[in-house]
């Protein structure tokens, strides 16, 4: 068994929800909500680790406490079996640069730079010099078949081509972990799938850590190796596609699968239900 590449342990994180100075401040201070209850999460390296929740269920928090974002106010993060919280805030910010990339929902491109040096930009930060960040954007660029559009600005693309920008700014530092939120939400079903299409094919090339939020279990499925399923907070089940279908553990399991086809990953048992052989 591989070490795990993240690992928490006993994560707990809490938001206050008065805002600071308001009227009512004094009588809400004590008032906060409790996004993350306990999570204990191991996620190995090469897998695709994808994180399914209602909206609030704290898929985003979870995520960001991951590169220490969102620091945990209790419980402990480590990365390659260190712990985040041992690190100096100068050599996590290392950690995040070299090592975890991120790609958001919102694209969050630079529109006053090209396509390209928009992908150049982790090399920029890393002090690559000039020439090498632009030879190893522009092949990232070829890698998610955005070449041709180098020289435009983010705003002359479509969503789905702002959306590969973003995955090759991510890759071009060469992260061993890729954290994803919602990342193709935002795009329609067509160019949705062509980007499912095109993670599975960078992924099928170089073998790296994605960790996935998503809202929607057929994405889900068509990525994950493992899904962990969020509820308020807590993980309700971390498993296979097949072990979440055939023994799902409550029901809000069994309902983020309703209307989902799932033939593929059913027990051969199972099809007695589906189609009677009477
Ligand atoms: N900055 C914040 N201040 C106060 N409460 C917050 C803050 N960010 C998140 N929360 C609360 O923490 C809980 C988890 O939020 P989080 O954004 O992690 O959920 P999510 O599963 O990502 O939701 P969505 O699917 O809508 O993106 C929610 O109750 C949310 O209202
Ligand atoms: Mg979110």
């Amino acid at each position: 068994m591989p070490k795990p590449i993240i690992e928490l342990r006993h994560v707990n994180k809490y938001y206050s929800t008065s805002a600071p100075g308001s009227f009512f401040s004094r009588q809400q201070a004590k008032a906060r909500v409790q996004a993350l209850d306990n999570i204990n999460l191991e996620i190995y390296p090469g897998e695709i680790f994808v994180i399914v929740g209602l909206s609030g269920s704290g898929k985003s928090t979870l995520l960001r406490t991951l590169n220490h974002l969102i620091p945990p106010e209790e419980g402990d993060v480590f990365f390659e079996q260190q712990s985040l919280t041992s690190l100096t805030p100068a050599r996590l910010i290392a950690l995040r640069r070299q090592h975890i990339g991120m790609v958001f929902q919102s694209f969050a491109l630079f529109d006053e730079r090209t396509v390209l040096d928009n992908v150049a930009f982790g090399l920029e930060v890393a002090g690559v010099e000039k020439a090498e960040r632009h030879q190893r954007a522009r092949l990232m660029l070829e890698k998610v078949g955005l070449a041709a559009v180098a020289d435009q600005h983010p705003h002359q693309l479509s969503g789905g081509m702002q959306q590969r920008v973003g995955l090759a700014r991510a890759l071009v530092v060469n992260p061993s972990v890729l954290l994803m939120d919602e990342a193709f939400s935002a795009l329609d079903p067509i160019i949705r799938r062509e980007m499912q299409s095109l993670l599975l094919n960078l992924q099928a090339e170089h073998q790296r850590t994605v960790v996935f939020v998503t809202h929607d279990m057929e994405e889900a499925l068509r990525l994950g190796s493992r899904i962990a399923i969020m509820e308020k907070g807590q993980l309700v089940q971390v498993g296979s596609p097949e072990a979440l279908i055939n023994a799902p553990a409550t029901p809000y399991v069994r309902h983020f699968f309703a209307g989902v086809d799932v033939s593929r990953w059913q027990l051969a048992e199972n099809y007695a239900d589906v189609w009677p052989t009477h």
